[in-house]
């Protein structure tokens, strides 16, 4: 696929099909009279007849409009001018593109979405995440992306850097969609090696040997039950000066949790491929951050196992030590993302980075508090909590912090060994967790953020199918790449 801008004369120059942004004020719109001109009122008429929705991303199709070189129109309300923004902007952009999608087509023209470089560039994401689904084995797609999208009035650099980080976005998605006899730890570090390759970042990837010569017994352990070898990923892209030091981004990769011993019932495991999600959006991130050609340095560490079930699994009431040196107790098999994090913590802390991001499907807790729409943001550093957080809002996409206040320590203190891997009961599990990931963080300012609810859709929206969702890519691209 490709997106261009159109020609000057959209209403004239042939193509499948186009998607018009329709807002409450339609009167105002200096696209939408152009468009009820060309086509001697219809517009106005279908607008005033009320069957037409300007409430944001509801769409009406209209078959063959005389006077408009196009197969069909699609109307694409966006709501009220105050509300046009990168939220609403991607998701009517993605709404008019996936209903488009569903058979394939040359040349989809999207107009009436110009707006501040956020918006444009959203929308830009959002036309193409609407049409890529999750449909990857299917010989029928239910979903197929057009050769072209072109795009009317933009400017030519949103234009630019929307499409990488669309891109960038449903990289992530394919990622956390693929089944996970197809992604597992060693198939994961093999496209993180192509994204390398392609994009001029160093890679590191160490096998089993090497992570136990460098004594990560926390994520060893998590990695035992597999027949699948795990891996550790160290990317790093340069784009400020060398003496500038990094921004870390850290993911966990667990590309099957069935629990382990705890193990899940099968209605709770049946999605866990998603379980690496936050290693996929640290790979979209880094892709992102080097086609934007970001002015940071930028350490990638991503930790990838299976955590599985066998005669050698680790178990509860075992004790692992992490590579800080850290003992850790296991009470739960089933919480083991933590402790293929704090292993990763460990090793990206090594790089002295100026600051931690940290992504992570760590809890269903994160789910109970704040709902399958928003991610938890946990942190050591409140300023760098609210710059990801100013960030997010930015671009659309939903974040909302959790306290840390230190008396959720004392429920990790461990009997046998100096931490345990899960509080003291359900409650506040998201901060708990985040408060045993804190344990490997040393001094450095860090923010993690639970992606367990967001990063997966259960269900298909209007602007996006199921499955993964790549969700803070764009929120981390446009943060990176506008110092
Ligand atoms: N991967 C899960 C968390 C999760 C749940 C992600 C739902 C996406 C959707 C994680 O490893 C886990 O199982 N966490 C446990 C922690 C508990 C045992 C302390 C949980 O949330 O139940
Ligand atoms: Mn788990
Ligand atoms: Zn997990």
């Amino acid at each position: 696929m490709q997106c261009v801008r159109s020609l000057p004369n959209w209403l004239g120059s042939p193509c499948d099909a186009i998607v018009l942004a329709i807002p409450e004020n339609w009167r105002a719109a200096p696209h939408l009279t152009e468009a009820d001109q060309a086509t001697n009122g219809l517009l106005s008429r279908l607008l005033e007849s009320g069957e037409v929705s300007t409430k944001p991303w509801k769409t009406t199709v209209v078959q063959a409009p005389a006077g408009i070189a196009t197969k069909q129109l699609v109307l694409v309300g966006t709501g009220a001018a105050s509300d046009w923004n990168p939220l609403t902007a991607g998701r009517a952009a993605g709404a008019g593109m996936k209903l488009l999608a569903s058979k394939s087509r040359e040349v989809v023209r999207f107009v009436g979405f110009t707006g501040s470089g956020e918006v444009e560039r959203a929308a830009v994401t959002g036309a193409m995440i609407g049409c890529v689904g999750q449909d990857l084995f299917r010989k029928e797609k239910s979903l197929y992306e057009p050769e072209s999208l072109e795009w009317h009035d933009l400017q030519e650099e949103n234009l630019r850097k929307g499409f990488a980080i669309g891109e960038s976005i449903n990289l992530t998605r394919k990622l956390v969609n693929l089944p996970p006899n197809y992604m597992y730890p060693e198939s994961f570090a093999e496209a993180a090696q192509g994204v390398a390759q392609q994009y001029q970042l160093s890679i590191e990837i160490w096998d089993k040997a090497k992570l136990e010569n460098e004594r990560c017994g926390s994520l060893l352990g998590v990695a035992r039950g597999s027949v699948k070898e795990p891996r550790l990923v160290v990317l790093q892209y340069r784009g400020a000066e060398p003496t500038v030091a990094p921004i870390a981004l850290v993911g966990k990769g667990v590309t099957f949790d069935s629990g382990g011993y705890s193990i899940k019932p099968t209605d709770g495991m049946l999605t866990m491929k998603c379980d690496m999600a936050g290693a996929a959006t640290v790979l979209g991130i880094m892709q992102a951050a080097a086609r934007l050609q970001a002015r940071c340095n930028l350490v990638a560490v991503v930790g990838l196992v299976e955590n599985l079930i066998s005669g050698d699994a680790f178990k509860l009431g075992d004790v692992l030590t992490a590579r800080s040196g850290k003992t850790i107790e296991i009470h739960n098999t089933d919480a083991e993302g933590r402790l293929v994090l704090a292993d990763c913590l460990d090793v990206a802390a090594g790089y002295s980075p100026s600051k931690i991001v940290d992504f992570a499907t760590l809890t269903g807790a994160c789910c109970v508090a704040l709902g399958n729409d928003i991610s938890g943001l946990m942190t050591n550093a409140p300023q760098w909590q609210s710059e990801i957080k100013s960030a997010a809002e930015r671009c659309g996409e939903y974040v909302w912090p959790l306290p840390m206040h230190s008396f959720f320590s004392e429920q990790i203190a461990g009997k046998v060994a100096d931490i345990k891997n899960v509080g003291e009961g359900r409650w506040g599990g998201a901060i708990t967790a985040a408060k045993f990931l804190e344990e490997f963080v040393q001094q450095i300012p860090w923010t993690h953020i639970d992606i367990a609810g967001p990063s997966f859709l259960d269900s298909p929206k209007a602007w996006c199918d199921a499955g993964g969702s790549g969700t803070l890519v764009r929120t981390f691209a446009e943060l990176l790449s506008s110092s």
